[in-house]
Parts: structure tokens; C-alpha cells; sequence
């Protein structure tokens, strides 16, 4: 095969996965898989720059910034819609298409109603020739709007390419942000001390009009189609058959838009999006009503800028006007303080809100919140409640309130409190102070860090309020005599709850290490210093440059772990684990040795007994490797109960299965020796 061949059927088999995967949610693939194929699409296009398509996947990503976003006018223009707000509006929307439409001389037309989400984004407009996407630009004003083909390249939901295209498409849509990335986005930004967006769509927005598109492709954003523009040489009976005809080419159309046929039908939809709206990802703001049929919308014509054939049902608003009583400061597990505001209740997204969270002091100045103020309230899916600004008036009021200042002494601690120079929270220094503990003890407890079941947030406020437990260490010291004296413990639950404490001294050190809670020491990175250290004096002895020699960690994180280790409070806590016996050390072979060395897994399914992530830790343990994707290279799949695609993966290329005796066989503590393995492909 050439390589001009072997880069198209590349970029076919991409192609064909990113649609799995974004758009049908539905992968074929393990990622390390797809990012193989890309890999070699990636090495194919640098030696031969000429392949290179506008269609390859590879161009989603690395583009170079753009000096401005250029306008472009819209050949058929992006129309807007107009509102009802009642089941009333509603009828009379139909009413006056009837009544139009008699004066066109047809009597009793029989409607077919097309419903939709009203996804609250920003409308776009993406241009194909031959089948390729080749430029697509925001609405504007509807004639006229801007290039943003930089970035909605970034967009793994829009098809780089289409197949039996017509010569010349466009097709509409809206660009939005999911919930749930818009507040690990915002999230991220309040760490970072960046200002944090209002909402989804302004994120959506902000981010589409970007001129270097790797900012894009780091703010996640996707798309729905709702509609066509411009087609030449392709005919549609109607708007539900256009949506049809967009996802099968590759296009992501919501799977719960209706076909309807009557009034009542389509007012009981409304309602019906009006109440699964909170369960939603994505933020609607109401349902779009379209007639299908395209020779009756052509006759409807427009208003203005408002087609007759279509409407908005608009949902009550998801923001609310209420009084905010006093800000308040949590304290988290490195000491953050952070803000949150109490707010006379309100009724707002379908729930009552009393309490909402600020992000930082920063965000807090720049939105001039004082305490007094009415301000405007946001609450929408699952997204936490947020106070958004004070409402206009609230500025003017003569006899405001001071801006709320973080406390100079922990309310809960009596420390003074200190703002480090490079964070954008103030803290409470105090690790034994008793809200951060409780934090830190939780911590502790979780399922990724010493994974004691029983053993959550009400049990860990419980046995600190009982004087029981001051710090982590003291868990190893708890008898089931003195649970038993505590409310809703019996003597089954106490014995219970003892033994798992006990049962913890065994974890492996990276887990130990996590459990610390130490800044900048994550899961990965617990592990990692494990994997380099082995033992918890070697991490004591090494200095912030050995620290710096583990993968992942940068000069900035070594020197903050360094000092963090170096704390006496640290210590004492260390040395207190150690005393109640909880082990410090890796056991197992050194990286590279071990009876699987140089051997790599892939899991799939659910194993009796062992989690995901046992298993790894004791693959990794016996010096194997875990990876996500089934390939020729593999040496074992591991399968449980309901495996995916990954199993028939594994029998296609002849790669062994074990079940989980299968590999528990493999690992030591009475495992056979590396050479009675079951054999590897040769
Ligand atoms: S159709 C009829 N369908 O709403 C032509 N628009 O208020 C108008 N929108 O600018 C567009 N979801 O940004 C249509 N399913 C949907 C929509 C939708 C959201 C937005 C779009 C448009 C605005 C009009």
C-alpha cells in the first residue's frame, strides 16, 4: 500500500471512530487505540506535508492562531424567533398561521409539528463543499457574522468531512457547553484566579470568538444541528426530513426531537421539556416549534426577522432577585478559605436556594457583592447555585455595606489567617485546625485514598465531636467499645468499622501518600512519588530537586510537597501513621522487575471481587503495565461479568484471557514462578 493510501484509510478509520465516540456516544475503540491510528496519521503527514486534507483529523488541533476573526456574509440569512410564553400564545401562534394561510387560499392545513430543544447557546452556521467543512461563522446579525472556522474545527462533534455530500451545504445548529463543563471550567478558572464565566453560553460564546484556537480545544464545547441553510442539488418533503437526512450524515441532532400533529399534542410536549429540563447537561431556555413542511413554511414566509412557521416557547427564567444575609468562609483541606453567601430563601430552577457558593475573594470583588445587597441569583441542572452580581438598583443604595473581607482569624480555629503570595485564596495555616481536619479526615477515609468503608462524612463529624479522633492516626486507635457508646452503632457495625480501619494498614504506599493530603499530591502523583521513593523516609530525606526527578512533577509542585513533608505538623502525622502500624513503604519489586515485568494488561468487565483498581495496583505491583486499549502488543485481557467490545477485541487477535482466578494465579504471594506463565502470542 502507498502512503497516500494508507493516510486516507487513516483518516477513514478516524472518522469513523470520532463519530462513534462523540457523536453516538458509542466507541468502538480503547483510546490508546485511536490515539495510535492518529499518531500515524500524524507521522505519515510530517514527512509528507502534501497529504495533508483539510479533512484529516489532525487538524483539529494545533492550528495556528488567527490575527482576527474576518466577517462573512450569510447567503441565506440566520432568522430569530418569536416568543409565547403560554399555552394561550401558543394556540394563537397557530391560529394566525391558519388565518394566513386561508388568504393563501388553503383551507384546514394539516400541520405537521416538529419540537425541540431551545438549546441556549449560539447559533452557527457550517459550510461544506464537495462534502468538506470549509468555513463556518456565528450568526451576527443574521446577514452577516464572523469567521470561526479555527475553532469550530476544535469541536469533535462537527464532521470534518461528509460523504455523499451535495456540492455546496450549510448547515445550522447551536454551539454550546455542557453543565458539567462549564463548572470544572469555572472551577479550574477560580484556582487559577481567573475571573469565571456568568454562564454556559457566555463560556460558549467567549470561547468561539477566541483567536488562538488551542484555547477552544481546552474549553470543551459541542454542538447540536437543528437546521439547513443553503443546499444545492438535494431536496427535502420537510424539516423532520432534513433533521433525518443531518444525522445520518454524521451530524449530532437531538435523539428526542418529536414529529407531532396536533395543537395539544405539541403544548403537551412543551410542558413535558419544561419538567425533564433540570435533568438535562445542557442548558435549554424553552422549545422550538417548526412546521415540517417545507412548501407550507415557504408560504408562511417571514416577519421581520421571525419566520411564521416557527415559535419559541419560552421556560420561566432559571434566575431569580433575592437578598443576600451574609457571606460566610468554609475551610477547605489545604486551608482555602472559601467565600459562600446566605441568601433569604428563593424559589429559583425548581428548588429553594438559601446557600450559594462566591468561588474566591477575587470573583467576590469583582462582582461587588455587599451584604445587604439584593442580587441576582443563578440556579440551573445540577449546576451549585451561584449568586451572578447585584442586581442594578442594589449599587446605588446610599448606605451599602462594606465589601465582605475574609476573616483575619479562622472561625473555627482562632488562627490568624495569612494570604500566600501566589494564591488567590486566604488560609488557614492551621492543619489541625478542626474544619480542616474534617476535611482532611474525610479525605483520608475515601475511596481513593485509604478506602475505609463505613467510615464517611457524618461518622467522621461524629467521632471528632466525641473527642475520638483528632487527626488520621487516631482512626487506628479506635476500640468497638467506644463506638458502641456512640448513636447508631451497634456492636456488629463497631466490630465491623475496627476491622476495616485495621484492614487499611495495608494499602499500598502511593494510596498512603495520597491520603496525607497534601497539595499538589493527587492519586497519580501519590503513586508516582511511591513508584520512585518506596518508602516514606526516602521521601523524607530527598530534597525538592530529587522530588522534581518524578514523572509529572514540576519544579513548582516539587518545592511545595518538599515544604509541605517538612512541616511539623506533617511530621508528627507521619510519625503517628507509622506508630499505629500503617505501612510506609512499597512493598514489591523495583519498577521493571517482578514476575509480569515487562508485561501488558488490559481490563475489561466487572471482576468478582477485585475493583479496577486493585487489579491495576496489583498488576502494577508484581511490575506489569495496565493500558486502556487491546492491540497486537497486549499480552493478557483480564475479563469480568458484561465485557465490552475489548473481549471480542482480544479474541480477534488472538490475545490470552484470564478471568480473575486467571490472573491472581499470575501474582506472587503463592504464584508460580514467571516461567510456568500461561504462554503469550508468540
Ligand atoms: S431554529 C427558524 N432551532 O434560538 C430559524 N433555533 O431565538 C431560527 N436556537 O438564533 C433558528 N435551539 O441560536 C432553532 N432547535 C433550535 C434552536 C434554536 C436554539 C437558538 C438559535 C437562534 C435563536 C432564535
Amino acid at each position: 500500500m502507498t502512503v497516500e493510501a494508507r493516510a486516507a484509510e487513516l483518516r477513514d478509520q478516524l472518522h469513523h471512530h470520532g463519530y462513534r465516540y462523540y457523536v453516538l456516544d458509542d466507541p468502538e475503540l480503547g483510546d490508546d487505540e485511536y490515539d495510535a491510528l492518529l499518531d500515524e496519521l500524524r507521522t505519515i503527514e510530517a514527512a509528507h506535508p502534501e497529504l495533508v486534507t483539510p479533512d484529516s483529523p489532525t487538524q483539529r488541533i494545533g492550528g495556528e492562531p488567527v490575527s482576527s476573526l474576518p466577517k462573512v456574509r450569510h447567503e441565506i440569512p440566520m432568522l430569530s424567533l418569536a416568543n409565547a410564553r403560554s399555552e394561550e400564545e401558543l394556540r394563537a401562534w397557530v391560529a394566525r398561521m391558519r388565518a394566513h394561510l386561508a388568504r393563501e387560499g388553503i383551507d384546514d392545513p394539516a400541520f405537521e409539528f416538529v419540537c425541540e430543544p431551545k438549546i441556549d447557546g449560539l447559533a452557527i452556521s457550517l459550510r461544506y463543499e464537495d462534502g468538506i467543512f470549509v468555513q463556518g461563522a456565528t450568526r451576527g446579525n443574521g446577514e452577516i457574522g464572523e469567521d470561526v472556522t479555527h475553532n469550530l474545527r476544535t469541536i469533535p462533534t462537527i464532521p470534518l468531512r461528509i460523504d455523499d455530500a451535495p456540492p455546496v451545504l450549510e448547515v445550522r445548529g447551536e454551539i454550546y457547553m455542557s453543565l458539567k463543563d462549564f463548572a470544572g471550567l469555572n472551577e479550574r478558572r477560580a484556582e487559577a484566579g481567573l475571573s469565571t464565566f456568568m454562564n454556559p453560553r457566555n463560556a460558549a460564546a467567549g470561547t468561539i470568538r477566541q483567536l488562538d484556537p488551542k484555547l477552544a480545544k481546552d474549553r470543551p464545547l459541542s454542538m447540536w444541528s437543528y437546521g439547513i441553510g443553503r443546499v444545492d442539488g438535494l431536496r427535502f418533503a420537510g424539516h423532520w426530513e432534513a433533521l433525518e437526512w443531518l444525522r445520518e450524515h454524521g451530524f449530532r441532532v437531538n435523539a428526542d426531537v418529536q414529529r407531532l400533529e396536533s395543537e395539544d399534542e405539541v403544548v403537551a410536549q412543551c410542558l413535558a421539556w419544561q419538567e425533564r429540563r433540570g435533568n438535562l447537561d445542557f442548558e435549554i431556555d424553552g422549545v422550538v416549534v417548526k412546521v415540517s413542511d417545507l412548501e407550507l413554511q415557504r408560504r408562511l414566509g417571514v416577519v421581520g426577522r421571525d419566520p411564521r412557521w416557527a415559535i419559541a416557547w419560552k421556560f420561566p427564567p432559571t434566575t431569580k432577585v433575592t437578598t443576600l444575609k451574609d457571606v460566610m468562609w468554609n475551610v477547605g483541606k489545604f486551608g482555602d478559605l472559601h467565600p459562600f453567601a446566605i441568601l433569604e430563601p428563593v424559589h429559583v430552577g425548581g428548588v429553594t436556594v438559601k446557600l450559594a457558593t462566591l468561588h474566591n475573594e477575587e470573583d467576590l470583588a469583582r462582582k461587588d457583592l455587599r451584604v445587604g445587597d439584593e442580587v441576582i441569583v443563578l440556579r440551573a441542572g445540577d449546576v451549585i447555585p451561584q449568586v451572578l452580581s447585584p442586581a442594578p438598583h442594589a449599587v446605588e443604595r446610599p448606605d451599602r455595606a462594606d465589601p465582605p473581607r475574609p476573616p483575619e482569624h479562622c472561625r473555627t480555629c482562632g488562627t490568624k489567617t495569612v494570604k500566600p503570595p501566589d494564591s488567590v485564596f486566604t488560609k488557614c495555616p492551621n492543619r489541625l485546625c478542626p474544619e480542616r481536619q474534617w476535611q482532611l479526615l474525610k479525605h483520608f477515609v475515601s475511596r481513593g485514598a485509604m478506602d475505609i468503608d463505613g467510615l464517611g462524612e457524618k461518622q467522621v463529624s461524629q467521632l471528632q465531636q466525641a473527642g475520638l479522633v483528632t487527626t488520621a492516626a487516631d482512626f487506628y486507635r479506635l476500640t468497638a467499645e467506644q463506638l458502641m457508646e456512640l448513636d447508631r452503632y451497634g456492636e456488629i457495625s463497631a466490630n465491623r468499622t475496627v476491622q476495616n480501619v485495621a484492614d487499611s494498614r495495608e494499602r499500598p504506599f502511593g494510596r498512603v501518600l495520597f491520603a496525607l493530603g497534601l497539595e499538589e499530591v493527587g492519586f497519580v502523583t501519590g503513586r508516582n512519588l511511591a513508584q520512585r521513593f518506596r518508602s516514606i523516609d526516602a521521601l523524607l530525606a530527598a530534597s525538592a530537586e530529587d522530588i522534581e526527578q518524578t514523572p509529572g512533577v514540576g519544579p513548582k509542585m516539587a518545592e511545595k510537597i518538599h515544604e509541605q513533608l517538612a512541616g511539623g505538623q506533617m511530621r508528627a502525622l507521619i510519625e503517628d501513621l507509622r506508630a499505629v502500624g500503617v505501612s510506609m513503604a512499597l512493598e514489591g519489586p523495583p519498577p521493571g522487575e517482578g514476575p509480569l515485568a515487562g508485561k501488558t494488561f488490559v481490563l475489561t468487565g466487572t471482576l468478582p471481587d477485585l475493583t479496577r483498581e486493585e487489579a491495576t495496583e496489583r498488576i502494577e505491583g508484581a511490575g506489569g503495565r495496565v493500558t486502556s486499549g487491546v492491540s497486537r502488543k497486549t499480552d493478557y485481557v483480564v475479563a469480568g461479568a458484561s465485557p465490552g467490545s475489548k473481549l471480542e477485541k482480544a479474541e480477534r487477535l488472538g490475545v490470552p484471557v484470564l478471568d480473575e482466578a486467571g490472573l491472581l494465579a499470575l501474582l506472587p504471594h503463592g504464584a508460580p514462578p514467571p516461567s510456568a506463565l500461561p504462554p503469550t502470542r508468540p
